[in-house]
């Protein structure tokens, strides 16, 4: 609290002057321990494996975007409205999907803390299906710079790049979350990649090279460098049916090469101006079937809208 030269019948508090009692380290660790091991990769793709799916099958999996709150009181004031990812979990009631796929970026920073907290949300709103994760660079010990992913594959599993066959497609989640991708995650890429299924690929960052779904005529803010050429040849190559990213707090979609890119940033995280002219909170439900994969929008209020499947081309565009 913070003392007035005069009287206010109202109570007045600032973010910065709130205390919080701490919880000792050793009762975190242990609750958290306790809460993370659900939602451990391997027991939930173990529920994937017990409902196998032949490859005609169709499904309809859920893909969340980034949803941490917001690492500064002023953004998560200005940008930030509260409970969207509880929002999100809702709604996934009533969308049935086969899995659920978080896309980065859970929590602000990878602490004990943070990490409590989004797993007592998620254990208060389960999921309705498998839920897996991609790893964000707000997931890492550090958001930016040098850091480790340590506490969060003691959590979920020790591998950040893996994938897995469901029906007639092939998942494969990338490790973007240092800005970069090294040449072993490139020649890992062309093996993943190898298969006649379909074939869908999941990161936190868009690789930098996307610019041109900007709307302002600079840079788009954020996204991983090196390798970012590289990696958007590999999925031209292999003809790879989608990509999904986040870390950029909006919705976009750009066709490059004959891949379909999809920015899908919307699960909570303050709506920061970015440059990507749509930024809402949003789901989005991916529909994959022998015939092609579809996307559907999927809004807070309920709404929701498929995103064509003819090519996107937007002002920025220069190929
Ligand atoms: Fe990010």
């Amino acid at each position: 609290m913070i003392s007035l030269p005069f009287d206010v019948s109202w109570r007045i508090s600032f973010p910065f002057s709130v205390k919080r009692e701490k919880a000792h380290p050793d009762e975190v660790h242990q609750e958290l321990k306790s809460r993370a091991s659900p939602w451990e990769r391997a027991a939930q793709l173990n529920q994937l494996i017990q409902k196998p799916k032949a490859q005609t099958e169709s499904f309809d999996f859920a893909i969340l975007g980034d949803s941490e709150p917001g690492r500064f009181w002023i953004f998560r004031k200005l940008f930030n409205e509260p409970a969207v990812f509880t929002k999100h979990l809702l709604s996934l009631q009533n969308l049935s999907p086969d899995f659920v796929f978080q896309l980065g970026d859970m929590v602000s920073r990878g602490t004990p803390e943070n990490y409590l907290r989004f797993f007592r949300a998620l254990s208060e709103t389960p999921p309705p299906a498998p839920y897996l994760t991609v790893i964000g660079n707000h997931d890492r010990s550090k958001p930016n710079g040098k850091s480790h992913s340590k506490l969060y594959r003691s959590l979920f599993g020790s591998k950040t790049n893996y994938f897995f066959d469901r029906g007639p497609v092939r998942l494969i989640i990338l490790d973007s979350s240092r800005a970069k991708l090294t040449r072993a995650q490139l020649r890992w890429l062309h093996l993943a990649l190898n298969t006649p299924l379909k074939k869908i690929v999941l990161t936190h960052m868009p690789p930098i090279s996307l610019r041109f779904w900007n709307d302002l005529p600079i840079s788009c803010r954020g996204g991983f460098v090196r390798g970012s050429k590289a990696f958007t040849e590999i999925m031209a190559k292999y003809k790879v049916d989608r990509v999904y990213t986040g870390h950029i707090h909006a919705f976009a979609v750009c066709d490059h090469q004959g891949v379909r890119y999809v920015l899908t940033g919307g699960g909570g995280s303050p709506l920061f101006p970015s440059g990507v002219a749509d930024k809402f909170y949003h789901s989005l439900t991916v529909s994959v079937s022998s015939n092609g994969i579809k996307d559907k929008v999927n809004l807070l209020n309920g709404e929701s809208f498929r995103v064509p499947e003819g090519k996107v081309v937007l002002n920025q565009f220069k190929p």
